[in-house]
């Protein structure tokens, strides 16, 4: 099958397209997928640089987000059915073929096109576990999103508006209009956190803002919830939590949540469900490439010249 192989890593240039990849077995809890689009992540990027936590080691066939078409389940999986349309988070997604975890999956809703449920996993669980069961959003408080025009941060910005909240985002200063258009109350640069006065919830995806966030947030009540470090990696002390920043800091990776918690992600697929019939999650729109352009696009998100969700058809 035609796949993208990471072969080092040196970063998204080491990305090939080959055609003489091994269609893979599904192992227990786990269905193969004939892929119709994989989804782009952030994670991609940290993965083609070796430096997303557990991830595999190079050679491997690169993707973490498919939807398509289940074909064979693996030993005792009894679900989804052969034959549902689904999306979800596995391994090997930028490839015809996939392996996907089946309590990962989630069926591709009524009337959408697969592509149109890309993210539904990995953008709109993330986001809504950040304000809903972690974050405790209520109706009336202030929620500062970061990197808001991004796949993770347009879910956000959305959910958060829908529950009421004020919302405060940061993005890079060309994208600050699509995250106006989202509902944001008020879009800054990153560097400008410091003039919002106390949040109450900070969600925090970039590393290089996360002193800022702490800063933000509002003392002994505030929350900031940490899912993701696009920028790199920052640091809090005990010391700092003590004297400076009394707020919570609280740890996210959604395939964590989904194993470990299994029903507090059944309440995130029973919540977005209930989106969708208010019609407040609508079929994505995302940018749509052609599988030989994944080293491109994978570039380009890590270049932050990206803008939303892209996604990439075999
Ligand atoms: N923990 C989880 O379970 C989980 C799940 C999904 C995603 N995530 C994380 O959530 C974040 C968003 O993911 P996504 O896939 O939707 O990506 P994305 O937001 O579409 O892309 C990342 C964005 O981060 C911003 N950014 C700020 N500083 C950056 C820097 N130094 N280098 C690169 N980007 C920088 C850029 O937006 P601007 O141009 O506006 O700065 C960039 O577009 C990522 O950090 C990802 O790892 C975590």
């Amino acid at each position: 099958m035609r796949a993208l192989r990471q072969t080092s890593t040196a970063g998204p240039r080491d990305l090939r397209l080959v055609d003489d990849v091994p269609v893979p077995t599904p192992g227990p809890g786990e269905v193969l997928v004939r892929v119709t689009a994989a989804g782009v992540n952030f994670a991609d990027v940290m993965q083609t640089r070796g430096t997303y936590g557990g991830g595999p080691r190079p050679p491997y066939t690169a993707g973490f987000e498919a939807a398509g078409e289940v074909v064979a389940p693996g030993p005792g999986t009894t679900a989804p059915a052969v034959g549902a349309h689904v999306v979800g988070t596995g391994s090997g997604a930028f490839a015809e073929y996939a392996v996907l975890e089946a309590g990962s999956t989630m069926p591709v809703p009524e009337g959408w096109a697969d592509e149109q449920a890309l993210g539904l996993v990995l953008n709109w669980a993330t986001a809504l576990a950040a304000l809903r069961p972690l974050g405790r959003v209520a109706a009336g408080e202030t929620v500062l999103v970061r990197a808001a025009a991004g796949g993770v941060g347009q879910a956000a910005v959305r959910l958060a508006k829908h529950y009421g909240a004020t919302v405060v985002a940061t993005a890079s200063p060309g994208k600050h209009e699509v995250v106006r258009a989202l509902g944001a109350d008020r879009v800054l640069d990153y560097g400008d956190c410091d003039a919002v006065g106390p949040v109450d919830l900070v969600l925090e995806s970039v590393g290089a803002s996360f002193a800022a966030s702490l800063r933000a947030a509002r003392p002994v009540t505030g929350r900031v919830v940490v899912y993701g470090e696009a920028g790199g990696e920052a640091a809090v002390t005990n010391r700092q939590l003590v004297f400076e920043h009394q707020v919570h800091v609280i740890g996210l990776h959604v395939g964590v949540l989904a194993r470990e918690a299994p029903e507090v992600f059944a309440g995130l697929v029973d919540e977005l469900a209930a989106l969708r019939g208010a019609g407040v999650l609508t079929p994505g729109r995302p940018v749509v490439h052609g599988l030989a352009d994944g080293p491109r696009v994978l570039a380009a998100l890590e270049a932050r010249a990206t803008v939303g969700k892209q996604v990439l058809k075999p």
